[in-house]
């Protein structure tokens, strides 16, 4: 993470000193660095220069608007997956007609409000989806651009839990019926066909299935063609890894070149192109900022009780995710091994195992790679606020969310008999 980098034995994001922003914010607290997100960006332009790409930011990597007004003011689209993105991007100054709408499980309201703001296309991920958008933008006098996202049956080689394109996953339409879809949608006075997509699962080590994805989808644009319909636009989805601990995802700029290269070599170099990186543009541009409470050694395992938790931090628990843990000011002394572990009552709730690291209770400790899903999956488990989150931006740093309160908590809550419900 070259944003964050030592100065004598001192963690710095850009110019400011993050103990500082420890003393004027508490932890946890997660950092977010604007120019690592913009040189993330600028390996995706630089890959596709001189091509006609939109580069949609998967927002669900990290949704805080001050993250998403970034991305849209470098003109950025972006992929949503509810209603409640769609807000966000709309309230951050996104583009409506710069959003496409992804998820297998949009609900009518969902459809027509995104009707109603005019976003760019929705990634349908059913037969069932499309004749339900059909009829809802029927319903409004308007034809909903659609794209059909394609399951191309590709293993992706990465976590099961974060693989989205093989047969028995829920997301997309099996390979085999993707034209008889899209012979359906040309029947359907509520869409319009406008594109396809794919993805096949998140963070991605390896181009080989990344590229046997495209191959199989260029094989079906051919086919859809063929068939008499035309695609405006061929969106490749998100996925491509970082480096979390030693990692070595393909560089974007020459994964790009090969990509463009098939895509050449087919006659499609030309078309409007469109991927969905969500992790690669923001996972490595952020940390997580917390406090050592207690050191518990013992005779098994030495413990290192910090006050960030699986609710801040959910990816060591959810997916055994390693995440790098360093001193923000390292000290002299012999390090010891340590679990570094939360204050919520779940085993499960560890940040790191076997850590070697030289801390006494009151350091600061930075959770690298914390850009993306962390804030985007935190919970109020354990009746615990949310972290605020700074963004800085060379030597100014901006509060873009602040620390959830107790209050902000039970905010919408209520005692039993203080609201009774009225059923009609
Ligand atoms: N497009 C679609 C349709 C997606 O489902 C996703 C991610 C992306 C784009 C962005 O993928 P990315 O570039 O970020 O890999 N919570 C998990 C990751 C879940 C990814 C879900 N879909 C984690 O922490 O590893």
């Amino acid at each position: 993470q070259p944003h964050f980098a030592y100065r004598g034995n001192e963690l710095f994001c850009e110019e400011i000193r993050l103990s500082d922003l420890v003393r004027a914010h508490g932890t946890p607290l997660f950092v977010y660095s604007k120019s690592a997100m913009l040189a993330a960006l600028a390996a995706y332009q630089r890959g596709f220069a001189g091509r006609n790409v939109q580069i949609c930011y998967a927002m669900k990597a990290n949704p805080a608007l001050g993250v998403i007004q970034v991305f849209a003011e470098a003109g950025c689209g972006f992929d949503i997956v509810s209603g409640g993105d769609m807000d966000r991007v709309l309230a951050a100054g996104g583009r409506a007609e710069k959003i496409i709408f992804s998820g297998v499980g949009k609900t009518r309201a969902e459809m027509r409000r995104a009707l109603r703001a005019g976003i760019g296309c929705f990634n349908v991920e059913s037969e069932a989806e499309l004749e339900v958008l059909s009829e809802v933008a029927l319903s409004m006098g308007v034809a909903a651009p659609v794209s059909i996202r394609v399951n191309p049956n590709v293993d992706p080689k990465t976590h099961p839990y974060i693989s989205t394109g093989l047969k028995d996953s829920k997301f997309g339409v099996a390979h085999e019926r993707v034209l008889p879809t899209y012979q359906r949608a040309v029947k359907l006075a509520g869409v319009r066909v406008v594109g396809i997509d794919c993805h096949i699962g998140s963070q991605i080590t390896q181009e080989g299935p990344y590229l046997d994805a495209v191959d199989r989808m260029l094989d079906l644009v051919e086919a859809i063609e063929a068939a008499g319909i035309p695609l405006h636009h061929i969106d490749f989805g998100g996925g491509l890894g970082i480096d979390y601990h030693g990692e070595t995802p393909p560089d974007a700029g020459l994964l790009w070149q090969k990509l463009l290269a098939r895509l050449d070599a087919r006659g499609f170099g030309q078309r409007h192109l469109m991927i969905e990186p969500g992790r690669s543009l923001v996972g490595n541009a952020g940390v997580c900022l917390s406090e050592v409470l207690y050191l518990k050694p013992g005779e098994q395992k030495n413990f290192c009780i910090i006050d960030a938790a699986m609710n801040d931090l959910p990816r060591p628990a959810m997916y055994q995710a390693f995440h790098q843990i360093v001193p923000l000011n390292r000290r002299p002394g012999a390090p010891d091994t340590y679990d570094v572990v939360g204050p919520i009552c779940e085993s499960g709730d560890w940040i790191g195992h076997d850590r070697s690291l030289a801390v006494q209770p009151g350091d600061l400790l930075a959770v690298l790679s914390a850009g993306a899903y962390c804030m985007s999956m935190a919970s109020n488990y354990n009746s615990r606020g949310r972290a605020a989150e700074i963004l800085v931006d060379g030597a100014q740093a901006y509060v873009i969310r602040q620390r959830e309160t107790i209050a902000d908590q039970m905010q919408g809550e209520s005692l039993v008999g203080q609201m009774p419900t009225t059923l009609f």
